[in-house]
């Protein structure tokens, strides 16, 4: 892992963009934005459980 900078905190960056889909939505595709209608931390909490339910997590 640390040969591979690029693989770091992928967990992390996984949440980070998690959030940003879930905060603007797809638009063009479909999913609405949930930004304003679930609460930060709501958000949060669904970009977590969406990470749990990966395999590699
Ligand atoms: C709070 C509820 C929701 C959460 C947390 C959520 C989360 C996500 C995430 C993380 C993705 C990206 C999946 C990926 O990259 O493979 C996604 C994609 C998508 N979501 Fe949602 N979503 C929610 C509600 C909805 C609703 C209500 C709709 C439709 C009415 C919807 C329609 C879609 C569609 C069509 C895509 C695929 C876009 C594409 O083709 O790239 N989502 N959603």
């Amino acid at each position: 892992m640390n040969q591979m900078p690029f693989l770091r905190n992928l967990n992390a960056r996984m949440d980070r963009i998690l959030i940003q889909i879930i905060q603007r939505g797809v638009t063009d595709k479909g999913m609405p934005a949930w930004e304003g209608a679930l609460s930060p931390s709501d958000i949060g909490k669904m970009a977590d459980f969406i990470l749990s339910k990966t395999e590699k997590n």
